[in-house]
């Protein structure tokens, strides 16, 4: 008998949970708060210090935001075959404190390698740490979506401290110590992973042997794996230098997929084809969805700090700090109406389908930006805007990204067969990078012309133009998903 096993996870209490999910919880929390803390800082930075111009600032951030969440595609595989979870993550979480710590050296050469410990780290760490949420709970347990949605506060709770604290430092006082501050955090999520993950039952590498075989040389598979990861990071680097090249990349692995994914459905039997079909619709609109709403890290940085009027009560607030706090802040507040919402509704027969839901997310996601587009009729004259107006924009793509991101997981859990989920997963993760990748391009439609950027009258028409087109082009999409839902719902047979 082993009486090193944790008693609480033998016998978790019947209304509360296993005490590992709190580990999890504190570990992604301080990832997460050192991942938005520089993704705050990344586009100012690269304008106003590394002076790139606009467009290939926005190109820059568009690339790094798409291998962030492409790299879980491969991660996620190194965990399920070789490595497990607890390795991986604790492999990952070392690579991006690495990366930040490389990002806080005040030298022009630590950046593109900074960023690209990061991407490689994240893809090792973010999806194996959500895996093992899932392994706290038996398959049918109806505490596992609440366990989840606890661990989504976790997520935003770090992202709005990292926001609000590393892109106040960074602005206000140096940008490296910024970036710094990120590092510090990064490494306490990972401490406090290295101490807790003893008590996880789950996670071990599934075939141990396997690790140890030697790959190539005597060198044990475990250490080629990790071999190969580190020279990926140069293969990034140079990839950061020629990123024209990213548009065959993205677009090249979007086709692969997606061909590769209708292949498989074709292979399957009718109602299972549905399902998946229902589910890679939902799927590629996604893409639209964090095309526009991932403007958020990207142009509305710059907006933020030009556009926006900042003061009140006599003070000045710090854009950066403000545009980066408010979408996790508002995430927090809102989790717990929407809750209650769903439930609600569905007691009375109501609550809306997954697609309806997919369809009202780009309504509000519409309505948010058509909010700061009447603000900035509203400010013309000054060319600011109002922070309230900024305030109940975000407010709007909130309630659509709570239609959407976390609706999301699920619906892909329940709509693919089960030997393809993880791998769906990825998927779902890498249609976000496919909408980084674009709402890079977007961003870079909003690229305000050097002589301007301090007058903010002539800045504002040219992110007015762009931000009205987001606003109509996502409520139009919004309506053509609510045309499509009796056509999904059917394809999606009895799941709802
Ligand atoms: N913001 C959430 C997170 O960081 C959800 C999310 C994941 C959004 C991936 C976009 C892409 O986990």
């Amino acid at each position: 008998m082993d009486l090193t096993e944790p008693k609480l996870a033998e016998a978790p209490p019947a209304t509360g949970h296993p005490k590992q999910l709190y580990m999890l919880f504190f570990a992604e929390m301080w990832e997460r708060f050192s991942f938005y803390g520089m993704k705050a800082l990344l586009l100012a930075y690269m304008v106003t210090q590394l002076k790139f111009d606009e467009p290939k600032g926005y190109a820059i951030l568009g690339s790094y935001a798409a291998l962030v969440y492409t790299m879980p595609l491969f991660g996620g595989m190194m965990a399920d075959r070789f490595l497990g979870y607890r390795k991986a993550v604790m492999f990952g979480g070392i690579l991006m404190s690495i990366g930040h710590l490389v990002l806080a050296v005040p030298e022009d050469w630590s950046f593109f390698y900074g960023m690209a410990f990061i991407i490689c780290g994240n893809g090792f760490f973010k999806p194996n740490i959500s895996s093992l949420v899932g392994t706290l709970y038996p398959e049918n347990d109806p505490r596992r979506d609440s366990g989840f949605s606890i661990f989504y506060m976790g997520i935003n709770i770090g992202a709005a401290l990292g926001g609000l604290l590393c892109g106040y430092v960074g602005q206000q006082i140096n940008w490296h110590y910024g970036f710094g501050l990120a590092g510090i955090f990064m490494i306490l999520g990972l401490v406090v992973f290295a101490i807790g993950k003893k008590s996880l039952k789950e996670g071990l590498p599934p075939n141990p042997a396997a690790l140890r075989k030697p790959f190539f040389a005597g060198v044990p598979t475990e250490f080629g794996i990790y071999a190969a990861a580190l020279l990926v990071i140069p293969a990034i680097v140079a990839l950061f230098n020629r990123y024209e090249i990213m548009d065959f990349i993205m677009f090249g692995l979007g086709a692969v997929s997606l061909v590769y994914i209708l292949y498989i459905a074709l292979k399957l039997e009718a109602e299972a084809r549905n399902k998946l079909f229902a589910a890679l619709i939902m799927i590629v609109f996604s893409t639209l969805f964090w095309a526009f709403y991932e403007q958020n890290a990207g142009s509305l940085n710059l907006f933020a700090m030009r556009n926006v009027d900042m003061h009140v009560a006599g003070f000045e607030l710090p854009a950066l700090a403000v545009n980066n706090f408010l979408p996790p802040a508002w995430v927090i507040a809102l989790s717990f109406p929407f809750a209650w919402l769903w439930p609600a509704l569905n007691r009375r027969g109501k609550e809306p389908s997954t697609p309806l839901k997919f369809g009202l997310s780009f309504v509000f996601l519409g309505i948010g930006f058509s909010v700061f587009y009447a603000a900035c009729l509203l400010g013309a004259e000054s060319g600011l805007i109002s922070l309230p107006a900024f305030i109940l924009g975000y407010f709007f793509i909130i309630c659509g990204e709570l239609c959407l991101s976390p609706i999301g997981l699920s619906m892909v859990t329940k709509l693919s067969p089960a030997n393809i989920v993880a791998m769906m997963m990825g998927i779902w993760f890498f249609a976000s990078a496919i909408g980084e990748f674009l709402a890079g391009k977007i961003g870079a439609l909003m690229s305000v012309p050097e002589n301007v950027v301090d007058n903010p009258v002539l800045s504002l028409p040219y992110y007015a133009d762009i931000i009205s087109k987001i606003g109509m082009y996502s409520i139009g999409i919004g309506v053509v998903l609510i045309v499509l839902v009796p056509l999904i719902r059917r394809l999606m047979s009895d799941v709802r």
